[in-house]
């Protein structure tokens, strides 16, 4: 069957991953209705189209931090990234350079952050993860500045590890523990088995080196025992002194925090609900980025993700209030489908979509469909 669809790539996706690693990439928080809410918020919203416009030359770029991007979408920071899709944090790297976007690397992502660098050059940016141990958070920092990204994104949406049941029903940690059930999924899954022995099991290269300073010697629980609750507004400060080039925050929802981000300096910031994946009762982003973006004014930029499986999904974005959208799931079922070269047929898709949206509501561009405000709200 031809791939029509993200939607499409869902089910291969389920067929080739081991279960745990499925749920891992899938699961949400809670009973999941959040998760579910970011996709459907969406089919809520509806574009009124303008028709009689010559929409023949269409012009899907926009300029963000300076730089001319081809599509109005990076590819979404994903931890433990390889284990879904061995060699897929560098094949999703390379996709988005042939793309012409950006594409975000994750501080427990399994390549080291020097390394994707080289991949993927300017169109690199890291995401951090606060730790609780100051020396880890700076350190990183400076490592990041010494490569020389150019944005940092700063994830800010995990005060604490989030309680996802079917990690916990199936008892998830990154060292996998030998059991019949363990066996069972390599076995019935071959091609993921063969394709992550050959290539290794996947490491959070950037932490590594962290866990012997601190002593650390299981890889499980490492990342998330990390995270700092302590983590605060005045934290983040500290950072936006630290770090000289461009500074987004990911994780806020409300219009208050948006503009409170703003205001201490930050370049821009990631409207999300981290896919879901935090807290069942969430509001989806696309259902208040039009506060947001009343609150903080129409030149501040302003990133959305969470949802978004679709090309007229990053239009309703759009129209709605954000100047880019993040990738995640979206990816991450292509490249866990197909392997590597799955990253290439995501970004096609998207694009193509988004193109034809455009087209069939009477936009040739971003800025005219922004400025058109085409949205009609189902409710
Ligand atoms: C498997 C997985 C791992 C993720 N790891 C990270 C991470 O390390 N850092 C981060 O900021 N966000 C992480 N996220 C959240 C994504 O960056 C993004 O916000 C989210 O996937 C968007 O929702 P969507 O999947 O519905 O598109 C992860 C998401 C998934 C699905």
């Amino acid at each position: 069957m031809n791939i029509a669809t993200i939607s499409d790539l869902r089910a291969p996706a389920k067929r080739r991953l081991p279960g745990f690693v499925f749920d891992y990439l899938e699961g949400g928080a809670g009973m999941e209705t959040g998760m579910r809410r970011n996709v459907s918020a969406f089919d809520e919203i509806r574009l009124l189209p303008r028709m009689l416009v010559n929409i023949e030359k269409r012009d899907l770029s926009t300029t963000l931090f300076g730089h001319r991007w081809a599509l109005p979408f990076a590819t979404a920071p994903i931890g433990f990234c390889n284990l879904m899709c061995p060699g897929g944090e560098e094949a999703i790297a390379r996709a988005a350079v042939e793309a012409g976007i950006p594409c975000i690397l994750s501080t427990a992502g399994t390549t080291a952050l020097e390394d994707y660098a080289r991949i993927a050059g300017q169109n690199a940016w890291f995401q951090l993860y606060v730790s609780r141990f100051d020396e880890i958070t700076n350190d990183l920092v400076e490592r990041t500045d010494r490569t020389g990204y150019e944005v940092l994104v700063v994830t800010v949406d995990i005060p604490l590890a989030a309680r996802r049941p079917r990690d916990i029903r199936n008892n998830f940690s990154v060292a996998l523990k030998i059991s019949p059930k363990l066996v069972w999924e390599l076995v019935s899954h071959p091609t993921w088995s063969l394709a992550t022995l050959s290539a290794g099991i996947p490491k959070f290269e950037n932490m590594e080196r962290y866990m012997k300073a601190t002593g650390t010697k299981q890889v499980a629980g490492f990342v998330s025992s990390q995270v700092s609750g302590s983590f605060d507004w005045e934290a983040l400060k500290r950072i936006r002194d630290r770090w000289k080039r461009r500074l987004v925050v990911k994780g806020l929802l409300a219009a208050d925090d948006a503009v409170r981000a703003r205001d201490l300096g930050c370049d821009g910031v990631v409207i999300s609900n981290h896919g879901g994946r935090q807290l069942d009762s969430l509001p989806a982003p696309i259902e208040v980025i039009s506060e947001v973006r009343a609150a903080v004014g129409p030149k501040f930029p302003l990133i959305l993700d969470s949802g978004i499986r679709s090309g007229e999904h990053i239009a309703k974005a759009l129209a709605a209030g954000a100047d880019f959208c993040l990738i995640g799931r979206a990816m991450m079922y292509a490249v866990s489908a197909l392997g590597p070269k799955g990253a290439k047929l995501a970004l096609e898709i998207l694009g193509d979509e988004l193109s034809r949206t455009l087209a069939q509501i009477g936009r040739t561009d971003l800025a005219n469909l922004k400025a058109a405000a085409p949205i009609v709200s189902a409710r």
